[in-house]
Protein backbone atom coordinates (compact mmCIF):
# COMPACT_ATOMS: atom_id res chain seq x y z
CA UNK A 1 0.00 0.00 0.00
CA UNK A 2 0.99 3.96 -0.81
CA UNK A 3 0.03 6.41 0.61
CA UNK A 4 -3.30 8.56 -0.65
CA UNK A 5 -1.77 11.59 -0.43
CA UNK A 6 1.39 13.45 1.01
CA UNK A 7 -0.61 14.48 4.13
CA UNK A 8 -0.34 13.12 7.47
CA UNK A 9 -3.00 10.44 8.95
CA UNK A 10 -5.56 12.10 10.86
CA UNK A 11 -8.67 11.28 12.03
CA UNK A 12 -10.46 9.25 14.67
CA UNK A 13 -11.13 5.44 14.51
CA UNK A 14 -12.49 2.80 16.78
CA UNK A 15 -11.14 -1.20 16.14
CA UNK A 16 -12.53 -4.79 16.13
CA UNK A 17 -13.02 -6.55 19.82
CA UNK A 18 -10.04 -7.88 21.29
CA UNK A 19 -9.21 -11.40 20.24
CA UNK A 20 -7.97 -13.14 23.14
CA UNK A 21 -10.77 -11.64 25.20
CA UNK A 22 -13.23 -12.37 22.47
CA UNK A 23 -12.31 -16.35 22.74
CA UNK A 24 -12.39 -16.22 26.17
CA UNK A 25 -15.93 -14.59 26.48
CA UNK A 26 -17.32 -17.79 24.15
CA UNK A 27 -16.05 -20.12 25.90
CA UNK A 28 -16.39 -19.09 29.51
CA UNK A 29 -19.84 -18.01 28.44
CA UNK A 30 -20.75 -21.67 27.92
CA UNK A 31 -19.95 -22.48 31.55
CA UNK A 32 -22.79 -20.09 32.85
CA UNK A 33 -26.01 -20.26 34.14
CA UNK A 34 -27.63 -17.97 31.85
CA UNK A 35 -27.44 -15.78 28.93
CA UNK A 36 -24.08 -13.93 28.26
CA UNK A 37 -24.58 -10.95 25.65
CA UNK A 38 -21.26 -10.45 23.77
CA UNK A 39 -21.00 -6.74 22.30
CA UNK A 40 -17.91 -6.21 19.50
CA UNK A 41 -16.45 -9.44 19.46
CA UNK A 42 -13.84 -10.15 17.31
CA UNK A 43 -15.10 -10.62 13.64
CA UNK A 44 -12.24 -12.74 12.30
CA UNK A 45 -11.75 -15.82 11.31
CA UNK A 46 -9.65 -17.10 14.61
CA UNK A 47 -12.04 -16.45 16.90
CA UNK A 48 -15.09 -17.52 14.18
CA UNK A 49 -13.05 -21.13 14.95
CA UNK A 50 -14.04 -20.84 18.86
CA UNK A 51 -17.62 -20.49 18.21
CA UNK A 52 -17.69 -23.33 15.36
CA UNK A 53 -16.23 -25.47 18.32
CA UNK A 54 -18.49 -24.66 20.98
CA UNK A 55 -21.15 -25.13 18.49
CA UNK A 56 -19.66 -28.08 17.62
CA UNK A 57 -20.27 -29.28 21.46
CA UNK A 58 -24.07 -28.40 21.53
CA UNK A 59 -24.09 -25.00 22.88
CA UNK A 60 -26.39 -22.29 21.48
CA UNK A 61 -24.92 -19.41 19.96
CA UNK A 62 -27.22 -17.22 18.44
CA UNK A 63 -26.03 -13.62 16.27
CA UNK A 64 -28.46 -10.74 16.36
CA UNK A 65 -27.92 -7.09 15.89
CA UNK A 66 -24.13 -8.09 15.41
CA UNK A 67 -24.48 -8.34 19.03
CA UNK A 68 -23.86 -12.91 19.91
CA UNK A 69 -25.93 -14.48 22.62
CA UNK A 70 -24.15 -17.72 24.49
CA UNK A 71 -26.25 -19.69 26.05
CA UNK A 72 -24.63 -20.75 29.11
CA UNK A 73 -25.68 -25.01 30.18
CA UNK A 74 -23.76 -24.92 33.39
CA UNK A 75 -21.24 -26.80 34.94
CA UNK A 76 -21.41 -29.76 32.62
CA UNK A 77 -22.94 -28.63 28.96
CA UNK A 78 -20.77 -29.77 26.42
CA UNK A 79 -22.66 -32.54 23.97
CA UNK A 80 -20.29 -35.31 21.61
CA UNK A 81 -19.51 -33.47 18.44
CA UNK A 82 -19.92 -35.33 15.29
CA UNK A 83 -17.32 -33.96 13.70
CA UNK A 84 -13.62 -33.04 14.15
CA UNK A 85 -12.86 -29.25 15.93
CA UNK A 86 -11.04 -27.39 13.32
CA UNK A 87 -9.45 -24.59 14.94
CA UNK A 88 -8.43 -22.95 11.16
CA UNK A 89 -5.60 -20.84 11.84
CA UNK A 90 -5.84 -20.34 15.90
CA UNK A 91 -3.62 -20.97 18.54
CA UNK A 92 -5.67 -19.40 20.93
CA UNK A 93 -8.84 -21.84 20.21
CA UNK A 94 -7.30 -25.13 19.92
CA UNK A 95 -4.79 -24.52 23.15
CA UNK A 96 -8.10 -23.21 25.41
CA UNK A 97 -10.49 -25.58 24.20
CA UNK A 98 -8.43 -28.62 24.85
CA UNK A 99 -8.09 -27.40 28.74
CA UNK A 100 -11.68 -26.37 28.49
CA UNK A 101 -12.73 -29.57 27.29
CA UNK A 102 -10.46 -32.13 28.82
CA UNK A 103 -12.63 -33.11 32.17
CA UNK A 104 -15.74 -34.12 30.19
CA UNK A 105 -16.40 -37.45 29.03
CA UNK A 106 -16.21 -36.41 25.11
CA UNK A 107 -13.70 -38.06 22.17
CA UNK A 108 -12.37 -35.03 20.17
CA UNK A 109 -9.86 -34.60 17.37
CA UNK A 110 -8.49 -30.98 17.35
CA UNK A 111 -7.30 -30.25 13.40
CA UNK A 112 -5.71 -27.11 11.95
CA UNK A 113 -4.55 -25.33 8.96
CA UNK A 114 -0.97 -25.69 7.43
CA UNK A 115 0.87 -23.02 9.95
CA UNK A 116 -1.21 -24.45 13.39
CA UNK A 117 -0.57 -27.89 12.00
CA UNK A 118 3.26 -27.13 12.66
CA UNK A 119 2.35 -25.39 16.05
CA UNK A 120 3.25 -27.44 19.03
CA UNK A 121 0.37 -28.93 20.96
CA UNK A 122 2.65 -31.12 23.07
CA UNK A 123 2.97 -27.95 25.75
CA UNK A 124 -0.35 -28.30 26.46
CA UNK A 125 -1.28 -31.83 26.46
CA UNK A 126 1.43 -32.81 28.64
CA UNK A 127 0.29 -31.15 31.45
CA UNK A 128 -3.06 -32.23 30.80
CA UNK A 129 -1.88 -36.00 30.47
CA UNK A 130 -0.77 -34.71 33.98
CA UNK A 131 -3.84 -34.35 35.13
CA UNK A 132 -5.36 -37.28 33.73
CA UNK A 133 -6.60 -36.91 30.65
CA UNK A 134 -6.37 -39.26 27.49
CA UNK A 135 -4.24 -37.68 24.64
CA UNK A 136 -2.60 -38.96 21.20
CA UNK A 137 -0.67 -36.56 18.84
CA UNK A 138 1.34 -36.76 15.72
CA UNK A 139 5.00 -37.49 16.80
CA UNK A 140 3.42 -36.85 20.21
CA UNK A 141 3.41 -32.72 19.62
CA UNK A 142 1.76 -32.25 16.86
CA UNK A 143 -2.17 -32.12 15.22
CA UNK A 144 -4.12 -33.71 14.52
CA UNK A 145 -4.53 -34.44 18.83
CA UNK A 146 -7.33 -36.41 19.81
CA UNK A 147 -7.93 -35.46 23.42
CA UNK A 148 -10.48 -38.10 25.23
CA UNK A 149 -11.81 -36.20 28.22
CA UNK A 150 -12.20 -37.89 32.00
CA UNK A 151 -12.25 -36.87 35.96
CA UNK A 152 -9.30 -34.94 36.41
CA UNK A 153 -6.66 -34.22 39.36
CA UNK A 154 -5.59 -30.99 40.75
CA UNK A 155 -2.19 -30.23 39.07
CA UNK A 156 0.59 -27.64 40.38
CA UNK A 157 2.99 -26.67 37.19
CA UNK A 158 5.46 -24.70 36.70
CA UNK A 159 5.54 -22.96 33.39
CA UNK A 160 8.81 -23.27 31.53
CA UNK A 161 7.78 -19.53 29.80
CA UNK A 162 5.37 -17.43 30.14
CA UNK A 163 2.43 -18.24 28.01
CA UNK A 164 -1.11 -17.14 28.48
CA UNK A 165 -2.41 -20.07 26.16
CA UNK A 166 -0.75 -22.73 28.28
CA UNK A 167 -1.73 -21.21 31.92
CA UNK A 168 -5.66 -20.38 30.52
CA UNK A 169 -5.82 -24.24 29.10
CA UNK A 170 -4.64 -25.42 32.98
CA UNK A 171 -6.46 -23.61 35.08
CA UNK A 172 -9.49 -24.10 32.68
CA UNK A 173 -9.32 -28.08 33.18
CA UNK A 174 -8.88 -27.01 36.74
CA UNK A 175 -12.02 -25.73 37.45
CA UNK A 176 -13.48 -29.30 36.68
CA UNK A 177 -10.43 -30.94 38.36
CA UNK A 178 -10.53 -32.29 42.04
CA UNK A 179 -8.90 -30.04 44.27
CA UNK A 180 -6.71 -26.61 44.02
CA UNK A 181 -4.80 -25.87 40.44
CA UNK A 182 -1.83 -23.56 40.33
CA UNK A 183 0.25 -22.54 37.55
CA UNK A 184 3.44 -20.46 38.13
CA UNK A 185 4.95 -18.58 35.00
CA UNK A 186 8.55 -17.18 35.07
CA UNK A 187 7.15 -13.72 33.85
CA UNK A 188 3.66 -11.83 33.75
CA UNK A 189 1.82 -13.02 30.45
CA UNK A 190 -1.59 -11.49 29.73
CA UNK A 191 -4.56 -12.33 32.22
CA UNK A 192 -7.47 -11.81 30.45
CA UNK A 193 -8.48 -15.26 31.54
CA UNK A 194 -7.91 -14.97 35.67
CA UNK A 195 -9.89 -11.21 34.61
CA UNK A 196 -13.05 -12.88 33.37
CA UNK A 197 -13.23 -15.80 35.30
CA UNK A 198 -13.09 -13.69 38.60
CA UNK A 199 -15.88 -11.49 36.69
CA UNK A 200 -18.06 -14.25 36.40
CA UNK A 201 -17.26 -15.90 40.12
CA UNK A 202 -14.98 -18.17 39.78
CA UNK A 203 -13.11 -18.92 43.23
CA UNK A 204 -9.30 -17.68 41.99
CA UNK A 205 -6.38 -16.29 43.83
CA UNK A 206 -3.38 -14.80 42.19
CA UNK A 207 -0.42 -14.44 44.21
CA UNK A 208 2.64 -12.71 41.73
CA UNK A 209 2.98 -14.70 38.84
CA UNK A 210 1.26 -17.71 40.88
CA UNK A 211 -2.63 -18.02 39.86
CA UNK A 212 -4.55 -20.95 41.75
CA UNK A 213 -8.26 -21.87 40.83
CA UNK A 214 -10.85 -24.12 43.18
CA UNK A 215 -13.29 -26.96 41.19
CA UNK A 216 -16.40 -24.63 40.33
CA UNK A 217 -18.88 -26.06 42.70
CA UNK A 218 -21.58 -24.42 40.52
CA UNK A 219 -21.73 -22.78 37.10
CA UNK A 220 -20.19 -19.53 36.24
CA UNK A 221 -22.17 -16.44 36.68
CA UNK A 222 -23.90 -14.93 33.24
CA UNK A 223 -22.63 -11.75 32.50
CA UNK A 224 -22.84 -8.97 29.35
CA UNK A 225 -19.17 -7.97 28.17
CA UNK A 226 -19.01 -5.40 25.79
CA UNK A 227 -15.70 -6.33 24.58
CA UNK A 228 -12.76 -3.44 24.26
CA UNK A 229 -11.07 -2.81 21.19
CA UNK A 230 -8.08 -4.76 20.42
CA UNK A 231 -4.67 -3.34 21.44
CA UNK A 232 -2.69 -5.45 19.08
CA UNK A 233 -4.93 -3.80 16.75
CA UNK A 234 -4.00 -0.57 17.71
CA UNK A 235 -0.33 -0.89 17.39
CA UNK A 236 -0.65 -1.20 13.52
CA UNK A 237 -2.06 2.29 13.83
CA UNK A 238 -0.13 3.84 16.37
CA UNK A 239 2.69 2.54 14.63
CA UNK A 240 1.53 4.07 11.19
CA UNK A 241 0.83 7.45 13.02
CA UNK A 242 4.55 7.55 14.83
CA UNK A 243 6.09 7.08 11.61
CA UNK A 244 4.06 9.01 8.86
CA UNK A 245 5.06 12.70 9.10
CA UNK A 246 2.38 15.21 10.08
CA UNK A 247 0.11 12.31 11.83
CA UNK A 248 -2.33 12.75 14.82
CA UNK A 249 -4.65 9.99 14.98
CA UNK A 250 -7.26 9.14 18.10
CA UNK A 251 -8.70 5.11 18.70
CA UNK A 252 -10.99 4.89 20.62
CA UNK A 253 -12.26 2.54 23.40
CA UNK A 254 -8.68 0.26 23.20
CA UNK A 255 -8.31 -2.50 26.23
CA UNK A 256 -4.70 -1.37 27.86
CA UNK A 257 -4.61 -3.90 30.45
CA UNK A 258 -1.36 -3.82 31.31
CA UNK A 259 -0.43 -6.89 30.67
CA UNK A 260 -1.04 -6.33 27.18
CA UNK A 261 0.85 -2.80 26.37
CA UNK A 262 4.12 -3.52 26.29
CA UNK A 263 4.37 -2.08 23.10
CA UNK A 264 2.95 1.48 24.04
CA UNK A 265 5.60 1.48 27.11
CA UNK A 266 8.45 0.81 24.76
CA UNK A 267 7.58 3.39 21.99
CA UNK A 268 7.02 6.11 24.76
CA UNK A 269 10.79 4.95 25.71
CA UNK A 270 11.98 5.56 22.37
CA UNK A 271 10.18 8.80 21.75
CA UNK A 272 6.60 8.22 21.18
CA UNK A 273 4.03 11.29 21.82
CA UNK A 274 1.31 8.56 23.08
CA UNK A 275 -1.46 9.93 25.48
CA UNK A 276 -4.20 8.10 27.17
CA UNK A 277 -7.86 9.85 27.69
CA UNK A 278 -11.14 8.30 29.13
CA UNK A 279 -9.49 5.79 31.29
CA UNK A 280 -11.85 3.69 32.61
CA UNK A 281 -12.44 -0.23 33.53
CA UNK A 282 -15.10 -3.04 32.53
CA UNK A 283 -15.46 -6.25 34.13
CA UNK A 284 -12.06 -5.87 35.10
CA UNK A 285 -10.14 -4.76 32.11
CA UNK A 286 -8.77 -1.27 31.98
CA UNK A 287 -10.06 0.78 29.13
CA UNK A 288 -8.50 4.11 26.98
CA UNK A 289 -8.49 6.34 23.92
CA UNK A 290 -5.48 6.96 22.57
CA UNK A 291 -3.89 9.55 20.87
CA UNK A 292 -0.72 9.00 18.47
CA UNK A 293 1.26 11.73 16.97
CA UNK A 294 4.62 11.97 14.46
CA UNK A 295 7.67 11.24 16.98
CA UNK A 296 11.08 11.22 15.98
CA UNK A 297 11.96 7.95 17.76
CA UNK A 298 15.36 6.29 19.04
CA UNK A 299 16.69 2.66 19.23
CA UNK A 300 16.99 0.53 22.78
CA UNK A 301 17.75 -2.74 24.60
CA UNK A 302 14.20 -4.90 24.85
CA UNK A 303 14.94 -7.15 28.02
CA UNK A 304 13.82 -10.74 27.89
CA UNK A 305 11.28 -10.09 31.12
CA UNK A 306 9.72 -7.66 29.29
CA UNK A 307 9.31 -9.81 25.92
CA UNK A 308 5.41 -11.58 27.04
CA UNK A 309 3.65 -8.04 27.39
CA UNK A 310 4.77 -7.09 23.62
CA UNK A 311 4.90 -10.73 21.92
CA UNK A 312 2.65 -10.05 19.24
CA UNK A 313 3.91 -6.92 18.42
CA UNK A 314 7.25 -7.60 18.43
CA UNK A 315 7.09 -7.19 14.00
CA UNK A 316 5.99 -3.70 14.52
CA UNK A 317 8.86 -3.09 17.18
CA UNK A 318 11.35 -3.95 14.27
CA UNK A 319 9.42 -1.41 12.21
CA UNK A 320 10.07 1.28 14.51
CA UNK A 321 13.63 0.35 15.16
CA UNK A 322 13.92 0.84 11.65
CA UNK A 323 13.28 4.57 11.63
CA UNK A 324 14.73 5.10 15.12
CA UNK A 325 18.21 6.81 15.61
CA UNK A 326 20.77 3.83 16.72
CA UNK A 327 20.51 0.02 17.85
CA UNK A 328 17.28 -1.59 18.90
CA UNK A 329 17.83 -4.71 20.79
CA UNK A 330 15.45 -7.50 21.27
CA UNK A 331 16.40 -10.92 22.84
CA UNK A 332 14.69 -13.81 24.82
CA UNK A 333 12.06 -13.84 22.06
CA UNK A 334 12.56 -17.23 21.19
CA UNK A 335 8.64 -17.91 20.73
CA UNK A 336 8.56 -15.55 18.10
CA UNK A 337 9.96 -18.90 16.34
CA UNK A 338 6.24 -20.69 17.29
CA UNK A 339 4.14 -18.36 16.67
CA UNK A 340 1.53 -18.25 12.99
CA UNK A 341 4.66 -18.14 10.96
CA UNK A 342 8.54 -18.09 12.28
CA UNK A 343 8.16 -14.10 12.80
CA UNK A 344 12.12 -13.52 13.52
CA UNK A 345 12.78 -15.39 10.09
CA UNK A 346 9.61 -13.96 8.55
CA UNK A 347 10.65 -9.98 10.23
CA UNK A 348 14.41 -10.30 9.14
CA UNK A 349 13.59 -11.95 5.65
CA UNK A 350 11.24 -9.10 4.91
CA UNK A 351 13.47 -6.25 6.68
CA UNK A 352 16.75 -7.16 5.05
CA UNK A 353 15.19 -7.17 1.76
CA UNK A 354 13.84 -3.61 2.10
CA UNK A 355 17.45 -2.79 3.01
CA UNK A 356 17.29 -2.65 6.68
CA UNK A 357 20.20 -3.36 8.73
CA UNK A 358 19.00 -6.31 10.58
CA UNK A 359 20.74 -8.74 12.45
CA UNK A 360 19.06 -12.52 13.16
CA UNK A 361 19.51 -14.12 16.90
CA UNK A 362 18.33 -17.34 17.68
CA UNK A 363 16.49 -15.51 20.48
CA UNK A 364 15.38 -12.40 18.47
CA UNK A 365 16.98 -9.96 16.23
CA UNK A 366 18.95 -5.98 16.31
CA UNK A 367 18.63 -3.47 14.28
CA UNK A 368 21.30 -0.41 13.22
CA UNK A 369 18.43 2.48 12.26
CA UNK A 370 17.45 4.75 10.48
CA UNK A 371 16.95 3.08 6.88
CA UNK A 372 14.67 4.35 4.32
CA UNK A 373 12.69 1.20 3.29
CA UNK A 374 12.69 0.64 0.01
CA UNK A 375 9.41 -1.07 -0.35
CA UNK A 376 8.53 -4.06 -3.30
CA UNK A 377 7.56 -7.88 -2.86
CA UNK A 378 6.56 -9.17 0.73
CA UNK A 379 6.53 -12.56 1.66
CA UNK A 380 3.86 -12.75 4.22
CA UNK A 381 4.56 -16.20 5.18
CA UNK A 382 0.29 -16.60 5.41
CA UNK A 383 1.03 -14.53 9.07
CA UNK A 384 -1.30 -11.70 9.42
CA UNK A 385 0.91 -9.48 11.97
CA UNK A 386 3.38 -10.09 9.25
CA UNK A 387 1.13 -8.83 6.69
CA UNK A 388 -0.28 -5.72 8.55
CA UNK A 389 3.59 -4.56 9.52
CA UNK A 390 4.72 -5.04 6.37
CA UNK A 391 0.89 -2.87 4.85
CA UNK A 392 1.71 -0.02 7.72
CA UNK A 393 5.67 0.00 6.58
CA UNK A 394 4.34 0.46 2.40
CA UNK A 395 3.38 3.70 3.76
CA UNK A 396 6.76 5.00 4.17
CA UNK A 397 8.15 3.17 1.54
CA UNK A 398 10.30 4.53 -1.80
CA UNK A 399 8.48 1.67 -3.79
CA UNK A 400 4.80 0.28 -3.04
CA UNK A 401 4.17 -2.75 -1.16
CA UNK A 402 2.80 -5.79 -2.39
CA UNK A 403 1.96 -8.89 -0.07
CA UNK A 404 2.02 -12.18 -1.37
CA UNK A 405 -1.04 -13.02 0.79
CA UNK A 406 -3.11 -9.93 1.79
CA UNK A 407 -6.20 -12.53 2.55
CA UNK A 408 -4.17 -13.73 5.86
CA UNK A 409 -5.36 -10.81 7.54
CA UNK A 410 -8.44 -11.86 7.94
CA UNK A 411 -8.16 -14.21 10.99
CA UNK A 412 -7.42 -11.40 13.45
CA UNK A 413 -8.57 -7.73 11.32
CA UNK A 414 -10.73 -8.00 8.19
CA UNK A 415 -11.39 -4.32 7.43
CA UNK A 416 -7.65 -3.37 8.36
CA UNK A 417 -6.50 -1.88 5.26
CA UNK A 418 -10.06 0.52 4.79
CA UNK A 419 -9.40 1.69 8.34
CA UNK A 420 -5.99 2.65 7.34
CA UNK A 421 -6.92 4.11 4.04
CA UNK A 422 -9.39 6.16 6.13
CA UNK A 423 -6.84 8.19 8.38
CA UNK A 424 -5.66 9.09 4.85
CA UNK A 425 -7.32 12.77 4.59
C1 LIG B 1 -2.67 -15.42 23.36
C2 LIG B 1 -1.46 -15.59 23.97
C3 LIG B 1 -0.15 -15.43 23.29
C4 LIG B 1 -0.32 -14.63 21.99
C5 LIG B 1 -1.47 -15.11 21.19
C6 LIG B 1 -2.77 -15.01 21.94
C7 LIG B 1 -3.90 -15.65 24.16
O1 LIG B 1 0.40 -16.69 22.99
O2 LIG B 1 0.87 -14.70 21.23
O3 LIG B 1 -1.57 -14.31 19.99
O4 LIG B 1 -4.99 -15.24 23.71
O5 LIG B 1 -3.79 -16.24 25.24
P1 LIG B 1 1.24 -17.54 24.11
O6 LIG B 1 0.39 -17.60 25.30
O7 LIG B 1 1.47 -18.87 23.49
O8 LIG B 1 2.50 -16.77 24.29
Amino acid sequence: MKRDSEMGLQGEISLPGDKSISHRALMFSALSDGECRLENLNPGADVASTRDALINCGIAIDARHGVLYVQGGGLRPFSQPELAIHCGNSGTTARLMMGLLAAHPLHIQFTGDHSLSKRPMDRVFRPLMQMGANVSARDHKYMPVMLSGRDLWALDYSLPYASAQVKSAILLAGLHASGETTVKSPAFSRDHTEQMLKAMGAKLTVRGRSVTVKTLKKPLTAIDMLIPGDFSAAAFFMAAALLVPDSDVIIRNVGVNPTRTGFMEVAIEMGADITLANEREENGEAVADLRVRTSSLKGLAIHPERIANLIDELPLIALLASQAEGETLVRGAEELRVKESDRIHAIVTNMSNWGVKIFEQHDGFSIEGPTELLGGAVQTFDDHRIAMTMGVAGLISKEAVSLDNPGCIDVSHPGFFETLRALQV
